[in-house]
């Protein structure tokens, strides 16, 4: 009955922007951990909330890495406000393969949204001196400058292991996240399960302080196995916007 499938996720939004004390909570059918088309639905949605965030003019659109803001970029389509739009990653370098770092997605998202791009040249390792100087470079200054001015800000949330392993993370952090029970990761940083920070990547761009500044912000992340992961991030309280799907949205109401 697709009347009361569209009812029950309608009452699952409230429920779980109630539960994570969210502004907005958009919830697509499915479960992305079993089909790769709920990703892109909620893509869909995304890029449909970002339109709406939008200023008359000078937007600029900060995007995360990962293999959702990956689909969301994949069904970016050509846009009247969005080709006025400057998209920029949010950060450097944070071990990822080439089609999951941001500066990827970035430039594919501005592509098919006839917009524009600046990207963020950091290599991934970065010591505390090489961080130290390039923080320091003009070219690298202007564009940090543009980053922290975003109005908008789309991201994913990954599972803190998954990622860590992902980006071959060392034995050592490894160890260091499981110690400390790390159950999510966004923009680099990885959380417990009260969303309290235990570590993060080194690399330049968006810090978490500089969320408060930015007005809209869009995390998007879906599938069962993320449930744990999204209610971490969640209750470090500065989202504004999440766009989820079924699978993960029942996990984390229990309704499985
Ligand atoms: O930056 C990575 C995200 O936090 C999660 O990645 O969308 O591939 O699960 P994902």
């Amino acid at each position: 009955d697709v009347m009361k499938e569209v009812f029950d996720i309608r009452q699952m939004e409230i429920e779980l922007q109630q539960k994570l004390d969210l502004a907005e909570v958009h919830i697509v059918p499915g479960n992305s951990d079993e089909f790769s088309w709920v990703k892109k639905e909620m893509g869909r949605t995304c890029i449909a909330l970002m339109k709406k965030k939008l200023f008359a003019k000078g937007n600029t659109i900060a995007v995360t890495g990962g293999t959702t803001i990956a689909a969301v970029a994949e069904m970016m389509i050509p846009d009247v406000d969005l080709k006025e739009a400057l998209f920029v990653p949010a950060r450097g370098g944070l071990g990822e393969q080439v089609e999951n770092q941001a500066n990827t997605i970035c430039a594919t998202m501005a592509r098919k949204a006839m917009g524009s791009y600046r990207l963020l040249h950091v290599p991934d390792q970065l010591s505390k001196d090489a961080y130290e100087s390039l923080i320091n470079e003009p070219s690298v200054k202007q564009i940090l400058e543009l980053i922290r001015s975003a109005n908008v800000v789309i991201h994913g949330i990954g599972e803190a292991q998954t990622m860590a392993e992902r980006r071959n993370s060392s034995q050592e952090v490894l160890e260091k996240l499981e110690n400390a029970n790390a159950t999510a990761e966004a923009f680099g940083y990885y959380f417990d399960q009260s969303g309290d920070i235990i570590h993060k990547v080194l690399t330049i761009g968006l810090q978490l302080e500089d969320l408060k500044g930015i007005p809209h912000i869009i995390a998007v992340a879906g599938g069962a196995s993320k449930a744990n992961a999204i209610k971490a991030y969640m209750k470090y309280g500065t989202n504004q916007v999440l766009v989820t799907d079924e699978g993960a949205a029942k996990a984390i109401l229990k309704k499985t």
